[in-house]
């Protein structure tokens, strides 16, 4: 596989001005979808306003590229603070003296032009945070993650609808129902591509017995059924923490569904329209997830067991970049980066499937998995803890493939994404898994 850095330094530098700017039109369209008002005013709690976002990917450029690895004077040094996440917790962000949306904007494009300036004359030495591009890539994918996060705002957004985009394919392939993958070693993990953060450091080796998991995620028409048996009545499906917060929140089926007659609609970027049962589930928490498989008689995956089935090869037992192989993603293998509003059914993209015949893990819907946000062994924070280590522990869980919301650059086999376990306004489905019998063992 050809790394970023034989592709030579000019190359690299075209690549770097190609990404940033591709990441720009995205952050433009999604804030120029609505008025001002709008970009200052705060959709949930849980949100910022789109204009916090917009100048916090700014700020972080500015940061990381013109004063850390250019050395520059800041472009504005007075408004670090309101823009930094720690400091600031989403629910105060509205009431903060905000970067109106002009001001904001020409902040955005003066960052960008030192940045251009900086790119042309950079050299890609081998220190860590410049060596391959890492610092740009970093900041390529910060503004993506943010781009996801105003979809994610864009969908709890009340009012007429501001985006658009053609519907997802239609199913292309049967699939199975369940997957058989055999014991044995596998690396998850990487020390080599060279935009990997630092949580998806370094490559190790995990063993795992033999394991089923789901061939694609689990549906709403499959989900519905939970719902009509009375699962979010049963507490014998649920976690005690878990049947405690369907309790105080009154969880009843996913964010976003209403009943319609006798089965029900969900609201989609404030368009209503009937479930489809072949759809992948999305907008439920890590809770809801684990009593769905509970009451289908299955688990969660573990984090290794997502991996494993993502991307290991049988042909050759060996780890590879994505489920279909180690070509960057294109529209034939996965839904994402917005091309599209909502998941894709199941079948959709048969060009994306594994080699053991395991559809949709990129794209598409984020994947609740079982294991809580821990480092890798080895694990050494870069280049600054508060990007992953300040989140390691009991409290978050960890999310993996990305969704139909994800762009390219900030999904692969290894990248990780993690949240609080009552978290559903992010674009999060999930798969199950079982341990195999001994019957289903190979051998
Ligand atoms: C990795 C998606 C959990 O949005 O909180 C953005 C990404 N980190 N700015 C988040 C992130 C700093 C992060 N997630
Ligand atoms: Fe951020």
């Amino acid at each position: 596989m050809t790394t970023i850095h034989e592709l030579g330094t000019q190359r690299l530098r075209d690549r770097i001005a190609a990404e940033l700017e591709r990441t720009r039109a995205r952050t433009a369209l999604l804030t120029e979808a609505v008025d001002d008002a709008d970009l200052m005013r705060q959709h949930s709690p849980l949100m910022s306003p789109l204009v916090w976002d917009l100048a916090h990917v700014g700020n972080q450029e500015e940061l990381w590229l013109v004063r850390d690895v250019g050395g520059h004077e800041p472009v504005r040094r007075d408004i670090d603070d309101l823009y930094d996440a720690f400091k600031q917790p989403r629910r105060d962000r509205p009431a903060l003296p905000l970067l109106p949306p002009a001001e904001a904007r020409a902040y955005l494009a003066a960052v960008r032009d030192k940045v251009h300036d900086l790119l042309d004359r950079v050299p890609f030495t081998d220190r860590p945070l410049v060596a391959d591009g890492f610092a740009f890539g970093m900041i390529v994918q910060h503004e993506q993650q943010h781009d996801e996060t105003m979809l994610a705002t864009h969908q709890l957004r009340l009012g007429p609808p501001a985006l658009h985009a053609p519907p997802p394919p239609e199913p292309r392939a049967r699939v199975a129902d369940e997957v058989l993958v055999p014991a044995g070693g596998f690396t998850m993990g990487t020390s080599t591509d060279p935009w990997a953060l630092d949580n998806e450091r370094p490559a190790h080796t995990v063993h795992l017995p033999a394991y089923v998991i789901d061939a694609a995620p689990v549906g709403n028409g499959r989900y519905a059924e939970f719902i009509a048996d009375g699962g979010y009545d049963d507490p014998r499906w649920w976690s005690e923490a878990g049947w405690r917060h369907r309790t105080e929140a009154g969880l009843t089926a996913p964010l976003h569904w209403r009943r319609d007659g006798d089965g029900w609609a969900y609201r989609r970027f404030g368009r209503w329209s009937p479930v489809r049962a072949d759809e992948p589930v999305v907008h439920v928490c890590w809770y809801e997830a684990q009593a769905y498989a509970a009451w289908a008689g299955k688990r969660l995956p573990t984090e290794a067991e997502w991996e494993k089935a993502a991307r290991w090869d049988p042909a050759t037992d060996r780890s590879r970049r994505y489920p279909w192989g180690d070509e960057e993603p294109t529209a034939e293998h996965a839904n994402l980066g917005q091309r599209h509003l909502w998941p894709a059914p199941v079948g959709a993209y048969p060009a994306g499937a594994s080699p053991l015949g395991v559809h949709q893990l990129v794209g598409d819907v984020w994947e609740w998995t079982a294991s809580a946000f821990r480092g890798h062994p080895g694990f050494a924070a870069f280049p600054y803890r508060e990007y992953s280590e300040v989140f390691f522990g009991d409290d978050h869980r960890v999310l993996r493939g990305g969704s139909f919301g994800t762009d390219r650059a900030a999904c692969r086999g290894t990248f990780r994404n993690w949240d609080y376990p009552i978290r559903r306004q992010i674009f999060s489905g999930f798969r199950c898994a079982r341990d195999a019998r001994p019957d289903e063992s190979p051998r």
